[in-house]
């Protein structure tokens, strides 16, 4: 399988308009050639701003969203409706203004949910929703993962040097001690992550030209998690000028 693309856009705004494009257009094919569409959200500034664009998209009800099955790569763990929490910024950017079938959306848990805020349990529960192939190989578990990509090479939340960052058995884990704020987080690991179709990684402005540069060096992934953020079938980095600043 050939390496990662790179596509780079002139600033943010259009990053997020074209990133929101290029979704519709892989949910409608993915449709058309399954019968359903699996995407996976991310949190993070540009990865709500893609969401928030394919809100406006003109295209955006060509998508079957009944037939969309949602999940979250990270969360932060934190009361349910908390302004902070990916679901809540998702919903407000895009969920509620689109027909999806609530049965086929699948936040990940929050601090005031049945698990008696603990992450660790929460995290084991919201391994029973994943699809049967999440972080396994054969078949594509989903069609699209969307990564936000922090200025420590963090993709969702596992973070360089981090144990969740290199767990390889389990699906989903608790972190608690995440450099960014806030510091409890539930998250997809790596596995499944990659066991998309398609990994989309995010980024945008001259912070990330640092990270994005390491990503894509082949870097060892315990120190570089978003080098081991890899699509089954293909792998794309979308990025403005500023975050591609430092490639070649
Ligand atoms: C989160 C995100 C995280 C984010 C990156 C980039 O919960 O914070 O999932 O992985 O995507 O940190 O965030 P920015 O785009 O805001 O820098």
């Amino acid at each position: 399988m050939s390496g990662p693309a790179v596509l780079v856009h002139p600033h943010a705004d259009l990053l997020a308009e074209a990133a929101a494009a290029r979704l519709v257009t892989s949910l409608i094919d993915a449709q058309a050639k399954r019968g359903s569409a699996a995407l996976v959200l991310t949190g993070g500034t540009i990865g709500i701003a893609v969401l928030a664009a394919l809100a406006a998209c003109p295209a955006r009800d060509a998508v079957d969203w009944r037939r969309v099955d949602l999940w979250w790569g990270d969360e932060r763990f934190l009361p349910e409706g908390d302004a902070d929490r990916n679901e809540t910024q998702a919903r407000r950017a895009l969920l509620d203004r689109i027909a999806l079938d609530p049965e086929r959306v699948h936040p990940m848990p929050a601090s005031d949910g049945g698990d008696g805020s603990d992450p660790e349990r929460a995290a084991r529960r919201y391994t029973a929703t994943l699809p049967s192939a999440a972080g396994r190989g054969g078949e594509a578990a989903f069609d699209v993962c969307l990564l936000g990509l922090g200025p420590d090479t963090h993709v969702a939340s596992l973070f360089p040097g981090h144990p969740a960052a290199e767990e390889r058995e389990r699906t989903a884990v608790a972190v608690r001690d995440s450099p960014k704020p806030p510091p409890i987080r539930i998250s997809l690991t790596l596995p499944v992550l990659c066991s998309a179709r398609e990994v989309w990684l995010l980024a945008s402005g001259e912070g990330k030209a640092e990270a994005v540069r390491l990503a894509l060096s082949g870097s060892a992934p315990d120190r570089v998690p978003a080098a081991s953020a890899r699509g089954r079938s293909r792998t794309l980095f979308l990025l403005d000028r500023d975050a591609a600043g430092r490639l070649e």
